[in-house]
């Protein structure tokens, strides 16, 4: 018997990094997945790898047609949905005095306005499931500032809030709803930033844990918020950055 066994879970952003880490770890636990992406090559490849409890949609999260078509297909095929992890996210960096615009509605109707879809309509089917557990992926972007991160860090507090609000409004529907905040994760979306091996063991040595996050380590966490296990959980901001928010680091050299 797997921790998520008889579950359907939809997890956007799931054909690669953190997403799919999730969604093999909530397979191997026993949970029919849906793979919800725009990257259509590696999210078919792990459909077909994964075998018949995987199904790949295409969905771009910032579209409320797409949405409704992704929990459609969902519905049709595996009958109910009890877990949503919305994941799906991009990061552009810029000062605030040279973001464009464009690019900083870019961030926000990915980040922001893909979880509210996915609150709102996946939300919706949960609940006329009969409840179940929603997993919002915000960031320690979500409850402090970084540099360059205006449009990131506005996105990510907003799905902070968001996921509190979302608890409240869902509660007395058996839905629980809480944000997950990676610190620095080994993906895509760092390494595109163009970061080296080089800057990696550097970002690693100042952490706390001596390395940095890998996608499995947010896997985890995801798989107990989804699961019965964080029954006593909602509303709640679950931090797994290898101790960045613990506070200022000085090394001291033990003396
Ligand atoms: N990597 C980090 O250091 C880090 C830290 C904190 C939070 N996060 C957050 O974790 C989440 C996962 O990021 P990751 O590190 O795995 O990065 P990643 O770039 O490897 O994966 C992001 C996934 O989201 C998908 N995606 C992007 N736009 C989409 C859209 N419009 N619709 C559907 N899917 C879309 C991408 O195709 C990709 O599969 C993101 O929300 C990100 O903001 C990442």
């Amino acid at each position: 018997m797997g921790r998520l066994s008889d579950r359907v879970a939809l997890i956007t952003g799931g054909a690669r990094g953190q997403g799919e880490a999730e969604v093999r770890l909530f397979h191997s636990e026993g949970a029919k997945v849906v793979i919800a992406d725009v990257l259509e090559a590696p999210g078919k490849a792990l459909e077909q790898e994964l075998g018949e409890r995987a199904l790949f949609v295409r969905l771009d999260v910032s579209s409320e047609e797409a949405w409704h078509e992704a929990v459609a297909v969902t519905l049709d095929r595996f009958g109910k949905l009890d877990i949503l992890v919305n994941n799906a996210g991009i990061l552009k960096l810029n000062s605030l005095l040279e973001m464009p615009l464009d690019d900083y509605m870019a961030v926000v109707n990915v980040n922001q306005v893909g979880c509210f879809l996915g609150l709102k309509i996946g939300g919706r089917a949960i609940i006329d499931s009969g409840g179940g557990s929603i997993v919002n992926t915000s960031s320690i972007g979500g409850l402090w500032g970084i540099p360059g991160g205006a449009a990131y860090s506005a996105s990510k507090f907003a799905v902070t809030g968001m996921t509190k609000t979302a608890a409240i409004e869902f509660g007395a529907s058996g839905v629980r709803v809480n944000s997950i905040h990676p610190g620095i994760i080994d993906t895509d979306m760092v390494r595109n930033l163009g970061m080296d091996d080089s800057a990696a063991d550097d970002a690693a040595a100042a952490l706390l844990v001596g390395r940095m996050g890998t996608p499995k380590d947010i896997a985890f966490l995801a798989l107990f918020l989804a699961s019965d296990e964080s029954g006593f959980c909602t509303g709640s901001s679950f931090t797994a950055d290898g101790g960045v928010m613990a506070g200022e680091i000085f090394k001291t050299d033990g003396e």
